[in-house]
């Protein structure tokens, strides 16, 4: 019997109101069922929101030093259990183990970092215009937040936004990806163990439904997204409509460049993990190498070699490379982007196929894809696969290179091989992205930075870094005046 999960709401494990479940499998191989998970709706929603809405008053007045240290204590715990989570998530979602290790890492890291904030969480004093009067700004909390996540990064991403919200004295409700369930039912139990107070953080499981019962909650009044363009746009558009704040990261279409002084083996290895790491399903990963025609062919041949020997299986499998894609859906879009790119003209270098042996029929396997040829303006270089598929595009000098690279609608990450500091400079002045990388491929992005991106990958915000304060709190600007009268600014101290 598969197990039964619950959401987590006012400090306790509740079943869903509806009764209604969803399955959740294992995409390296879909005969094995993880558990059963809450098909939430709007009663769900509505009581976690409540709970958070309650917990409010009690959690916005501890002080932030103590709300830090709890998170300090989830980051201890977390770093306990740090193998067992691992392995549940390449089980959940198919990454191989040093990816999923590196996930609950970057949790920890987080927690750290943001627990650290609880001494910070710096304001700004400046002098007043006027004598015996005071002035500051410090950081308020905004209320009870509502977080969306994504399957791709399903411990990190969630920790991204729920440790700062929490660090600031917001309450929180977390919707989950329904692909990735059970890591966020993890996440909650060292949160539970780590001593947190009923309704400051909920879990509510669920898709679409819960999903936009969270966005539309009256009493929600900040709504973090991390997955589609599409979605995002659709969230921000009823965000807009009640003047709820809202923070988003979304697609990207990220291009490495290689240059023709760059170092090619670094820029083999680069290519590699950029296109293929995490079977091309981040938001960083590069689908399009931009590449001098002087050192193309070299590198595209390097290239077909090594991605040929990438040994893709199941994650759990040590030697394993590469694990499967998400799900059959993601699987059907991945293969119909490669029908695309043959009918656009591009040339097919190797994968391309959805593996038939027998040993490949449970899982959403797909190997990595390779097209030559490709021109900037084929869909299969606009649009974002989020698959193993990357794109070669040859150019011959940095200022095509750039354009090339900036001509998409996205904007999250960048990277440029080349041994010439002026125009890795000149890459950073000029690249449109929220990430670039010099000599390193566009993943790899580490917790104390600013993380998001321009153009339609986001609306402005940036996670991660001091940034994210800037999400999770509302500037509260004080005066105070101990000259014993009335002043008026502007007016008594004007010439
Ligand atoms: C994502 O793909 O949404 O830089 C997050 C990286 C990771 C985070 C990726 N640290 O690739």
């Amino acid at each position: 019997m598969a197990e039964i999960h619950k959401n987590y709401i006012d400090g306790r494990w509740v079943p869903g109101k509806s009764g209604a479940a969803f399955e959740d499998r294992n995409p390296a191989d879909r005969k094995d069922l993880i558990g059963l998970f809450p098909e939430s709706g709007a009663e769900d929603i509505d009581a976690a929101v409540g709970a958070a809405k309650k917990a409010l008053p009690g959690w916005r007045l501890a002080p932030a030093p103590r709300r830090g240290e709890l998170l300090y204590r989830v980051g201890e715990i977390l770093r306990r259990r740090k193998e067992e989570i691992a392995r549940a998530m390449t089980r959940e979602m198919g990454k191989i183990l040093k990816e999923t290790r590196g996930d609950v890492q970057e949790g920890i890291d987080t927690a750290f970092y943001v627990a650290g904030e609880g001494r910070r969480l710096f304001g700004a004093t400046t002098p007043a215009e006027l004598p015996d009067k005071f002035a500051m700004s410090i950081r308020a909390p905004v209320g009870v937040c509502g977080l969306i996540t994504p399957w791709n990064f399903p411990l990190a991403i969630p920790t991204w936004k729920l440790f700062p919200a929490l660090l600031c004295g917001n309450t929180a409700v977390l919707k989950p990806a329904e692909d990735t369930p059970l890591s966020a039912v993890l996440l909650f139990e060292v949160l539970e163990e780590a001593g947190i107070p009923p309704g400051v953080a909920n879990l509510v499981h669920g898709g679409e439904k819960a999903g936009a019962a969270l966005v539309r909650h009256p009493a929600v009044q900040l709504i973090s997204f991390t997955g589609s363009s599409a979605v995002g746009r659709e969230i921000a558009a009823s965000c807009g409509r009640d003047l709820k704040r809202v923070a988003l990261e979304m697609g990207g279409k990220n291009a490495q460049i290689v240059m023709e002084d760059a170092d090619l083996d670094l820029a083999l290895e680069g290519a590699l993990w950029g296109a293929f790491g995490t079977t091309g399903q981040r938001c960083t990963a590069t689908s399009r190498l931009i590449v001098h025609r002087d050192v193309k062919q070299p590198l595209t041949d390097r290239l077909v070699e090594r991605a040929n020997k990438i040994k893709i299986g199941a994650g759990l499998d040590e030697t394993v490379e590469m694990g499967p894609l998400i799900n059959q859906a993601a699987r059907e879009k991945v293969h119909r982007y490669v029908q695309t790119g043959r009918d656009e003209g591009a040339r097919l270098l190797t994968g391309g196929a959805i593996p038939e042996e027998k040993k490949w029929i449970d899982g959403y396997f797909y190997p990595p894809t390779i097209f030559d040829r490709v021109s900037p303006s084929m869909r299969i270089a606009q649009e974002e696969i989020f698959g193993p598929v990357l794109s070669i595009i040859e150019v011959g000098g940095f200022e095509e290179a750039i354009a090339v690279l900036n001509g998409t609608p996205y904007g999250l990450s960048s990277s440029i091989y080349t041994k010439d500091v002026a125009r890795a400079f000149r890459a950073v002045r000029d690249i449109e992205a929220g990430i670039t990388y010099i000599n390193g491929p566009t993943i790899g992005a580490e917790v104390h930075l600013p993380f998001g991106g321009v153009k339609e990958t986001g609306n402005g915000h940036r996670e991660a870094g001091t940034t994210v304060y800037d999400i999770f709190s509302e500037w509260k600007s004080v005066y105070v005046d101990y000259s014993g009268k009335l002043q008026k600014a502007q007016i008594d101290n004007a010439e």
